[in-house]
């Protein structure tokens, strides 16, 4: 029987998951020649799809793959699977390949076509215990390459970070490079430094995170002063808060560091005010 938790979209057709298969030969398989997109839904509404649709765009155009859909074609495909696979908060998970073609660094002829994969995931609610007490992360010397903005799906290097980090107790690696953190392994970064709010500037090294934006505009709207600003490793040591973002994770505070404890070692007060207004945001479903 059909799991109505299941359906899946692939290259037009709606699916079972387990009856969805991709060509071996796929450029996503063999080089993880491809881009995705994570967009989170909420009481029934996407959150900020245009701007994950733009970053979708952006990381297309990056690696020189035509965009197989238009934003409208998108946002169809997203309401036809979010009501084949009912349920409360959930994720898409959106993946464009290069497409299937011999084995070939190269690009293929422009008659191969991307392959276009899209499904849904519940959303796994935050810990209460995160949001009492805070979570751990480690630093790791960041081993990606130079284009961390295009959201590719060749993420070897993130995966073996998190896991170092699990193995360590921690729930996540702050990436450092020539001594200044960039991001998570899969979030963005922020500290709170005397009262204000600090998150690297977009650049090459970070992907341009949707809650980091949301993050920014918020504290803003709270009057917090923020500032794009590096941070150093030596600064994210003396932080008073850290906090990583992500579309699945919200606004985590993070208060043990490298095993020393992050300000007082407790979630802090501007954590706690930013967190409310987001989760206050995210309810109001207006994106
Ligand atoms: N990852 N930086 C990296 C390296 C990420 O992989 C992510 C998200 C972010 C945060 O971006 P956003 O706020 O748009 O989710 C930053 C997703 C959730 C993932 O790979 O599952």
């Amino acid at each position: 029987m059909t799991h109505p938790a299941s359906v899946v979209y692939l290259n037009g057709a709606f699916l079972d998951r387990s009856q969805a298969c991709i060509s071996v030969l796929d450029r996503g398989f063999v080089f993880g020649d491809g881009v995705y997109e994570v967009i989170p839904c909420y009481g029934g509404h996407l959150f900020h799809p245009q701007s994950h649709l733009h970053r979708l765009a952006r990381s297309l155009e990056a690696v020189r793959i035509k965009a197989p859909l238009s934003d409208a074609q998108w946002l169809e495909v997203f309401t036809s699977l979010l009501a084949r696979n009912p349920g409360g908060d959930r994720s898409i998970y959106l993946q464009v390949t290069r497409g299937v073609a011999p084995r070939n660094h190269a690009f293929p002829s422009a008659e191969v076509s991307p392959t276009v994969f899209a499904m849904v995931d519940p959303i796994t609610p935050v810990p209460a215990a995160f949001l009492r007490d805070g979570v751990a992360a480690i630093t790791l010397a960041d081993q990606r390459w130079q284009r961390c903005d295009i959201k590719a799906i060749t993420l070897l290097a993130n995966v073996l970070a998190r896991q170092e980090a699990i193995e360590a107790g921690a729930v996540e690696a702050i990436l450092v490079r020539d001594d200044v953190a960039t991001e998570g392994a899969a979030s963005n970064l922020f500290m709170v430094v005397d009262n204000a709010v600090l998150t690297p500037p977009k650049d090459h090294q970070l992907l341009p995170g949707i809650t980091r934006d949301v993050v920014v505009y918020l504290a803003q709207q709270l009057d917090i002063p923020v500032k794009e600003t590096p941070i150093t490793l030596d600064a994210l040591r003396r932080a008073d808060e850290i906090w990583l973002t992500s579309s699945t994770k919200d606004i985590l505070p993070v208060t043990r560091l490298d095993e020393q404890p992050v300000g007082n070692g407790q979630p802090g007060p501007l954590w706690q005010r930013v967190y409310r207004a987001y989760i206050d945001y995210k309810h109001q479903g207006v994106f």
